[in-house]
């Protein structure tokens, strides 16, 4: 059985999420993917891996969220950004293992967490798992590249995912994995965060 648990983050690891808050998350390019993604969430919400918390401005009329992260230092700056006129409740958990029930959410959120999650497979069945019938999956995420472009994210994602980010495996198949992780309907488009191939989408239950 794979291991799906979340490992502590080294002082590098630390340093790099530091960096992460200061620069990586405020970027422009994240804002259009945002904006894309948090205002169709509706009712109660579960955001998987939410980080540092600045998804949160970009929800529109919601019942309440609840931001799961298992790394503190995200959960530190988290604490700190979580005002907003819905409850948020702030979880540490790991997206592998979710604990909450069966149907618990209307929607759930992942923003550039999969490339990360230690069993891609297993978090989108946890995902599948705590929606309710006709729940909706929005998510924003990088992806492998294909033809020359897939060949070099599979060469380069020994090394960068050692290097001090957040273990993020460039040549992951996101958008196969969600087509075959049993929803009824995937609505996705193809973009570019940046340099890499991004997908932007919703999955139905
Ligand atoms: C690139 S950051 C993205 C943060 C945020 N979603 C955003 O868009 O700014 C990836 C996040 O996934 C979290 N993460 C990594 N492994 C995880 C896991 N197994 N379960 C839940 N979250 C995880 C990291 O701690 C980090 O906050």
């Amino acid at each position: 059985m794979p291991d799906t648990r979340y490992r502590r983050p080294s002082r590098l690891h630390r340093w790099a999420i530091a960096g992460w808050e200061h620069r990586g998350s405020r970027s422009r390019w994240l804002h259009s993917y945002r904006d894309a993604t948090m205002p169709g969430a509706s009712g109660r919400v579960l955001e998987i891996g939410i980080g540092n918390g600045r998804s949160i401005p970009y929800y529109g009329d919601i019942t309440a969220l609840v931001g799961l992260e298992p790394d503190a230092r995200q959960i530190d700056y988290l604490r700190r950004r979580a005002t907003a006129p819905f409850l948020v409740h702030i979880v540490a958990a790991d997206a592998g293992r979710l604990p909450f029930r069966d149907g618990a959410f209307d929607t759930v959120v992942s923003a550039l967490v999969q490339c990360t999650v230690p069993d891609l497979e297993a978090t989108l069945a946890e995902v599948r798992r705590v929606l309710r019938p006709g729940g909706q999956f929005r998510f924003f995420e990088h992806v492998r590249g294909s033809g020359l472009e897939g060949t070099l994210h599979n060469a380069l994602t020994p090394l960068w995912s050692r290097a001090p980010g957040l273990g993020c495996r460039l040549n992951r198949r996101i958008e196969d994995a969600i087509r075959s992780a049993g929803f009824r309907s995937v609505e996705i488009r193809h973009a570019r965060l940046a340099t890499l191939p991004a997908i932007i989408g919703v999955a139905r239950l």
